[in-house]
């Protein structure tokens, strides 16, 4: 069994982990660190819970993460890198959801996040999480970045045109929609339900820090310049991610060459759909479920491709991809307790 830790286990994605692992065949739950709820029963918190997990929140300097094979960082930014070194020092393999490992450059990483980067060293070490593209290297690593929610629908959804090179990579634009639990659990006014229900806004809109961490990856994928317009809103769902990204074609290529990039780019991906052409995706087809769907459209056959991706952010865009680099970095089949059927209605 890997004997796996959380370090923030009362927030949304850190109870997604939870509901993950609770089921999977190899997962040991060995310490879930909460600083507010020390010795509070996890499923008394969680009632979802309740017959699944034993175990109580421990604080952080209790939890005995060290004695862990894998720990998972729930927590915002900044956290992780303060620990690292002292858990790879003793062996232990480390996946953080928030951003401490995503980015390579220290300066692009301090501008974004405010903060100085406490182990730059690491970084080299650090391998970005996305499975579909940077599968050999997440198996081997000691460390993983795990993506942005919104930097997977992007990613995902560019990757097989500019691999292909028939779109302008200087001119790619992403209209993003997330659903609130995006912003974590926390009291923000932004978040109650009288300011984030019956209403639609924009944020971010002349910078997010996903855009450089998109930017980064998408560059390895061409060696064109990458341009993004990236614009995400805030939409009045609890969970659910729909990016609509539009891309210029730089090359004479008909509808069925297009999808056909698509097909072939993910036919061996578990969670990776790639509908007909012409579908519209909805968040709800993928809720509570590890996949990630993709349609394309081509409005009046013209010459800007459209292409509609959709994931459930807490777990294709956060603890269900950490669970599926945590499988591969074991050694485990990939999809291993990552097969549940999205709920419907
Ligand atoms: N929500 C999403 O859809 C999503 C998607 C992709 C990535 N992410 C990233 O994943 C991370 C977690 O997001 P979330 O939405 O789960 O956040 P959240 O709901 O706000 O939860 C944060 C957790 O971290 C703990 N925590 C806060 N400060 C800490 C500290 N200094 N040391 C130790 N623990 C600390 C909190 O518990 P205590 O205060 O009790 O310790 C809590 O359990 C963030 O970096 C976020 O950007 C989130």
């Amino acid at each position: 069994m890997i004997k796996v830790g959380i370090v923030g286990g009362t927030g949304y994605t850190g109870v997604e982990l939870l509901r993950l692992l609770a089921t999977h065949p190899h997962a040991q739950l060995q310490a879930v660190t909460s600083r507010k709820e020390d010795g509070m029963p996890i499923a008394d918190m969680y009632p979802s819970l309740r017959g699944r997990v034993a175990l109580a929140f421990s604080a952080p300097e209790k939890a005995r993460l060290t004695e862990c094979d894998v720990v998972f960082f729930a927590t915002p930014h900044g956290v992780a890198m303060a620990q690292a070194p002292e858990l790879l020092e003793a062996g232990v393999k480390l996946i953080d959801l928030a951003a401490d490992f995503r980015l390579q450059d220290t300066a692009v990483f301090e501008k974004w996040y405010k903060l100085q980067h406490s182990c730059p060293e690491l970084l080299k070490q650090a391998v970005y999480g996305l499975p579909e593209l940077n599968r050999s290297a997440i198996k081997n690593a000691r460390i993983i970045g795990n993506p942005g929610c919104y930097p997977t629908t992007m990613q995902l959804g560019l990757a097989p045109l500019l691999k292909a090179d028939v779109v302008d990579a200087s001119h790619l634009i992403a209209d993003c929609k997330s659903g609130v639990s995006g912003g974590g659990r926390k009291t923000e006014i932004g978040m109650l339900f009288s300011e984030a229900s019956d209403n639609f806004k924009a944020y971010g809109v002349s910078g997010h820090r996903h855009s450089p961490e998109t930017v980064e990856q998408l560059g390895k994928l061409t060696d064109k310049k990458i341009g993004l317009l990236f614009t995400p809103h805030l939409v009045p769902m609890i969970r659910g991610m729909h990016s609509t990204i539009y891309a210029r074609l730089t090359k004479d290529i008909d509808n069925a060459a297009l999808q056909a990039l698509f097909e072939d780019a993910y036919k061996d991906e578990p969670f990776v759909d790639v509908m007909p052409f012409g579908s519209h995706p909805e968040t709800r087809s993928t809720r509570g479920s590890n996949m990630l769907r993709i349609a394309l459209h081509r409005p009046d056959n013209g010459d800007t491709l459209v292409v509609l991706v959709v994931q459930d952010n807490l777990v294709k865009g956060s603890a269900g991809q950490a669970v599926q680099c945590m499988n591969l970095m074991f050694g485990l089949e990939e999809t291993t307790g990552l097969l549940h059927v999205p709920v419907m209605p």
